[in-house]
C-alpha cells in the first residue's frame, strides 16, 4: 500500500528524523514506537502529507487518513460538523443534515461515541473528542489509517473497542499504521513493529511474533536503563493532610488513587481541589490554587498546563513565580534557566531551556507540565492522567519523583486512564459510581482486573 525509503526531516539544527525506510502492506497494522521526541510524528506527519521530508522517496498515496497526537477538533463546532469538515453531505446545494446523522451513527455506534450529533465538540470529554476525531478518519473510507496516540486518553473500555475497530479494518484490507507508548497494546494488535530512535529507525518492519516486550523496551531505550520500581515508606498516621468532607481523606504520604467511568464524578473532585470546580472550602480559582501549595498536572496540557509561545525555562519556573509572589520575577534568568536544565536531564526532556514549547513532541510538553509543578514545591499534588503520552522511560522516572514526594509526607491524588498506573503508585484507590465513593481497594486488593470489575459493577 505504501513504501517510503530514506525519509529525513530536519528542523533547524534538530534532525527529527534520519534515513527511515517503511513499508506497509494491505491487511495489516503496523506499528511504530519509541522515547518522546523519537520521531514518530514527524514520520506520520511525511506519510499522510501534512509535512514533506527534507530526503527520501515517498510516492504519493491517495486515500491516506491521519488520526494526529494533538487534536485537532474544532471546539466551537458540532459533532457533525467535526465528523465532516470539508465535504458534508449535500443534497443540491443544501446539507443534508439526514445523510450526515445515516452515515456518522454506526461509525460513532462502532465506537460507543454516545453523544448528539449537534452538542458542541468543546464540551465534551478528552476521550470523547479523541474518538470523535478516530470517528472523523473513518468515515473517509481511508485505505491507509494512520493513528498517532489514538489512545493516550481513552479508558480501557473504549480501547478495546477501538482494538475491534482496526481488526475489522485490516480483515477488509486497509492497512493501518498505528504509534502507540502502550506497548503491551501494540504487540497484540500489530503484526510488525518499527521501533525509532533518536530519529533512526533501529528495528524495521519486525514480525511482532517474534520480539518481546523487553526486546522492544531495549531497542527504544538503548543503552538507558529504566528507573526501577520506587520503594516507599508506608503513609504516615497521625491527622490527614487532605480531608475531602463526606468523601476521603488522604495522610501524609499517601497517594490515594480515584478511579470510574466517564461522568461518575472522580474528575470533579479533581477539578475542586484545583479551583476549577466548585464546592464550600475549596480555592476559588486556580491562581488560589497554586497560592494554597496545589500543583495540578492535568491531562489536557494545551488547555491548564503550558505557555506554549514561552520557552521551556519560563515554563518550568512559573508556578514557583506565581505560588512565591513577586520576589522571586527578580531570580536571575541563569536561575531559572540552571533549574530547567535539571529537569531536562532527571526527565529525560529532548529540548533546550530555550526552545519554545511549541518545537517539543508532545510526550515532552507533557513532561514540562509536570517539571513546572516539582521547581514549584507544592504541598498537595492533583494529578490527573500525569504520563499521558509518556514514554515507558520517562513514565517511570515521573513514577520515581511521584513516589519520592510522597515519601517527604505530600499527600497525593490521582486519576488515571491507566489503570495499571492506580496499581503501580496508589495506597489506596476509591472508585466512584454517580458522584459516590462505591469500592475502596487497599493495595493488596489492586489489580487492573480488581479496578474494571468496581468500575463496571451494577452498570
Ligand atoms: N516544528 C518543529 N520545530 C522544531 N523542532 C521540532 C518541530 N517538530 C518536531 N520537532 C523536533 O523533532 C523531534 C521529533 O519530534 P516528534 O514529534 O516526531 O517526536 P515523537 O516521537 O512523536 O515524540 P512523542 O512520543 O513525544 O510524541 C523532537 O526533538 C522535536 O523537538
Ligand atoms: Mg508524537
Amino acid at each position: 500500500m505504501l513504501r517510503a525509503t530514506g525519509l529525513t526531516r530536519r528542523y533547524g539544527g534538530v534532525t527529527a528524523l534520519s534515513e527511515v525506510d517503511i513499508v506497509l502492506r494491505p491487511g495489516e497494522v503496523h506499528a511504530v514506537v519509541g522515547e518522546n521526541g523519537a520521531g514518530k510524528s514527524t514520520l506520520v506527519k511525511i506519510l499522510s502529507g501534512v509535512e514533506r521530508p527534507d530526503a527520501g522517496v515517498l510516492p504519493r498515496i491517495a486515500g491516506v487518513a491521519l488520526v494526529a497526537q494533538e487534536l485537532t477538533v474544532f471546539p466551537d463546532l458540532t459533532v457533525a460538523e467535526n465528523l465532516f469538515p470539508l465535504a458534508p453531505p449535500r443534497r443540491g446545494l443544501l446539507v443534508s443534515r439526514r445523510r450526515m446523522a445515516s452515515l456518522a451513527a454506526p461509525v460513532l455506534a462502532e465506537l460507543g461515541l454516545d453523544v448528539p450529533l449537534d452538542a458542541r465538540a468543546g464540551t465534551m470529554s478528552l476521550a470523547d473528542q479523541q474518538l470523535l476525531e478516530i470517528g472523523r478518519a473513518l468515515l473517509r473510507n481511508p485505505a491507509v489509517l494512520i493513528l498517532d496516540e489514538p489512545t493516550s486518553a481513552l479508558p480501557a473500555d473504549a480501547v478495546a473497542r477501538l482494538m475491534g475497530v482496526l481488526r475489522r479494518l485490516v480483515a477488509r484490507g486497509v492497512a493501518v499504521l498505528y504509534v502507540s507508548h502502550f506497548l503491551e497494546e501494540v504487540l497484540r494488535i500489530a503484526t510488525r513493529i518499527t521501533v525509532l530512535r533518536d530519529g533512526r529507525s533501529v528495528l524495521t518492519g519486525v514480525e511482532t511474533a517474534t520480539v518481546d516486550l523487553d526486546g522492544v523496551v531495549a531497542a527504544m531505550l538503548g543503552d538507558r536503563a529504566l528507573a526501577p520500581a520506587a520503594e516507599r515508606p508506608p503513609p504516615r498516621d497521625g491527622p490527614p493532610a487532605l480531608v475531602v468532607d463526606g468523601l476521603f481523606s488522604v495522610a501524609p504520604g499517601e497517594i490515594v488513587g480515584l478511579a470510574g467511568l466517564q461522568g461518575a464524578g472522580h474528575l470533579e473532585v479533581l477539578s475542586a481541589l484545583s479551583g476549577r470546580g466548585s464546592g464550600p472550602g475549596t480555592p476559588r480559582s486556580p491562581r488560589a490554587a497554586v497560592r494554597a501549595g496545589v500543583a495540578f498536572v492535568p491531562s489536557d496540557r494545551k488547555r491548564y498546563g503550558l505557555m506554549l509561545d514561552q520557552p521551556v525555562w519560563r515554563n518550568t519556573s512559573a508556578a514557583a513565580w506565581l505560588g512565591a509572589g513577586l520576589g522571586s520575577w527578580w531570580l536571575r534568568r541563569e536561575t531559572h534557566r540552571a533549574a530547567a536544565r535539571r529537569h531536562i536531564e532527571r526527565l529525560r526532556i529532548r529540548g533546550g531551556p530555550d526552545d519554545l514549547v511549541t518545537t517539543l513532541s508532545g510526550g515532552n510538553q507533557q513532561k514540562v507540565v509536570f517539571a513546572k509543578w516539582l521547581e514549584a514545591d507544592p504541598r498537595l499534588l492533583v494529578l490527573d492522567d500525569p504520563t499521558r503520552g509518556v514514554d515507558v522511560g520517562a513514565r517511570a522516572e515521573m513514577h520515581a519523583v511521584i513516589a519520592a514526594l510522597a515519601a517527604e509526607g505530600k499527600p497525593v491524588v490521582l486519576a488515571s486512564t491507566d489503570l495499571a498506573e492506580l496499581c503501580e503508585l496508589c495506597d489506596r484507590v476509591l472508585v466512584f459510581q454517580r458522584g459516590r465513593v462505591v469500592a475502596r481497594l487497599t493495595r493488596s486488593e489492586l489489580s487492573e482486573r480488581a479496578l474494571s470489575v468496581a468500575m463496571n459493577a451494577g452498570t
